[in-house]
């Protein structure tokens, strides 16, 4: 019976300790690498919309950072575009692609308003955009 207890106790304190092993690994390697979902809230919980979700891992593996962060200019910074329908429908932004040829379009709210009601405009669960925005930005750049 002891030796029971003992057995289940080492085997629980290996089981925490891979979990622990485990996490640490998935933790520092794409946090230097990659970007969480970025929720969008400038405007939409105000106009009694859900906020966007932008999957940035999903887009990334996709395209180069280039298609969009210089050909289509969305700026480095979460919520930092002041995006809206009308741009969205005028082909800017999301809409460059979400237009019902390269991928699927605006009709389809719900896909892309699919944030908790009230959540911040934020990067979700990063914290590579801390070591992003540098306080002082760096030499030649605004
Ligand atoms: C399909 C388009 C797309 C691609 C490809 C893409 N991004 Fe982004 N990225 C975005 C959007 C959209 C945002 C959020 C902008 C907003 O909220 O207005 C963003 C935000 C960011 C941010 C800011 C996050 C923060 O902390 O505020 C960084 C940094 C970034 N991207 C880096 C990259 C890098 C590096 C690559 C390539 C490896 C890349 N992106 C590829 C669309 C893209
Ligand atoms: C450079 C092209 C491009 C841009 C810009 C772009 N997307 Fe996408 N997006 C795609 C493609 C391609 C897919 C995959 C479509 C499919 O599966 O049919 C996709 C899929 C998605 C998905 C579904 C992801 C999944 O798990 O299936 C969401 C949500 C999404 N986009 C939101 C956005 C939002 C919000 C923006 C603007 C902030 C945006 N996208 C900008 C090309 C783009
Ligand atoms: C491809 C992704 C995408 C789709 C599809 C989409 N939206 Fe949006 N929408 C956005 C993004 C990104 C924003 C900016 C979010 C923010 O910062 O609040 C936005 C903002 C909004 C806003 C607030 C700004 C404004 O234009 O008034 C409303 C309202 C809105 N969407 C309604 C809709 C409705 C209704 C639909 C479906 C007919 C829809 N959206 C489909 C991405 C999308």
């Amino acid at each position: 019976m002891p030796s029971l207890i003992r057995r289940t106790l080492i085997g629980r304190m290996l089981f925490v300790g891979t979990l622990v092993l485990a996490t640490a690994f998935v933790d520092t390697r794409p946090a230097m690498a990659e970007y969480g979902d970025v929720i969008m809230n400038n405007n939409s919980d105000a106009a009694g919309m859900r906020p966007a979700v932008f999957p940035h891992w999903f887009h990334r593996v996709r395209y180069s950072c280039k298609v969009c962060h210089a050909d289509l200019g969305f700026k480095f910074k979460a919520g930092g575009n002041n995006i809206d329908m009308l741009k969205i429908m005028d082909g800017q932004y999301c809409g460059a692609c979400h237009n019902g040829t390269i991928a699927w379009s605006v009709e389809n709210c719900n896909l892309c308003h699919s944030g908790k009601p009230g959540t911040p405009t934020q990067v979700h669960e990063s914290k590579s955009h801390e070591l992003l925005n540098p306080a002082k930005p760096p030499v030649g750049k605004k």
